[in-house]
């Protein structure tokens, strides 16, 4: 096997939204060790970064309804308001960690149903982001997964537009292109987070560089998914892991430019142990290397001994 070359994505791991989020919550957990701290659903999408803050004693609830008393932290994805003043109403103290990002898409959306805007929020309606920017239109806007939910005879004359943060910008671009020569007005606020844009765009080139792809983060992160998506569709083979214990070794046969990308809530350690694990694998082949050097030098002194012995 030959000595494969590692190349790490130039965009990879942690954004700024969910290492503000990381902080926030390790700060609280640790000022405040005799109060119970919460985070409501996972903090980030990332089982084992979850695992390790809940060694840090940050419990995950499900839903308020789990939480009697103490500190309980709002995730970079942001809820909608109703969330916020039951939690209020309940007496705990709130960290509201929501990435400043999604806070202006939940802004806009709300200014857009006050305006008088027929509101549309382009994403998924069962992620977490999109469920807090639809709350804090008290539930007016329409949720659009794709251009083919939208119904033109059902469009109003005023139409605007937000969108789920960590949508493709081409696929709005779509959209936007499409519906603009229907309606009389729209206003559309482009809230795609810009980290989003330039992670695919640099995953996507170094997939187009390398023999292989690890695409590392959760299996329930919706941005890793996305990655893995993306930088298959190239047709390089794409492996869309969470540690790098899932690597099985004969992916790398005849393989000799690895790619490694990661979501947005994939931490270092995870992209650091991919890497020490290609590291390894050069070693290995190196010192395979060597010892069939040794042996090829070996079996090429027999032969000169042998011919030296015949010519006697
Ligand atoms: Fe925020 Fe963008 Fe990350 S919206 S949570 S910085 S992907």
């Amino acid at each position: 096997m030959s000595i494969l070359e590692v190349i790490t994505s130039e965009e990879a791991g942690f954004c700024f939204g969910v290492e503000r989020a990381i902080d926030m919550v390790l700060e609280a957990a640790g000022q405040n060790k005799d109060t119970p701290v919460y985070t409501l659903g996972p903090l980030i999408h990332n089982p084992q970064v979850v695992e390790k803050l809940e060694k840090k004693n940050v419990k995950v609830a499900s839903s308020l309804s789990e939480i009697e008393s103490g500190i309980i932290i709002i995730r970079s994805h942001g809820v909608a308001p109703e969330i916020m003043e039951k939690a209020r109403a309940k007496g705990l103290k709130i960290i509201d960690a929501t990435c400043p990002f999604v806070k202006n898409a939940q802004k806009y959306a709300r200014q857009l149903v006050d305006e008088g805007y027929q509101t549309f929020i382009y994403g998924d309606k069962d992620h977490p982001e999109v469920k807090g920017i639809y709350g804090s239109t008290d539930k007016q806007a329409i949720i659009i997964k794709d251009k083919e939910d939208l119904d033109r005879d059902d469009l109003s004359n005023k139409v605007g537009f937000v969108a789920q943060t960590t949508k493709s910008p081409e696929s709005f671009r779509d959209i936007i292109s499409y519906i603009i020569t229907e309606v009389k007005e729209l206003k559309v606020y482009n809230t795609i987070c810009n980290t989003t844009d330039v992670r695919q765009s640099s995953a996507k080139k170094l997939a187009e560089e390398v023999d292989i792809m690890f695409v590392i983060g959760g299996r329930n992160s919706a941005n890793t998914t996305r990655l893995a998506e993306i930088c298959s569709a190239t047709g390089t083979p794409t492996y869309h892991i969470e540690t790098a214990n899932e690597i099985d070794r004969t992916w790398l046969k005849g393989k000799n430019k690895v790619g490694i990308t990661a979501g947005a809530s994939t931490p270092d350690w995870l992209i650091r142990e991919v890497i020490q694990l290609m590291n390894e694998e050069n070693k290995e082949t190196k010192v395979e290397k060597e010892e069939n050097e040794i042996v090829e030098e070996k079996a090429e002194e027999v032969v000169e001994e042998v011919k030296e012995v015949s010519e006697e």
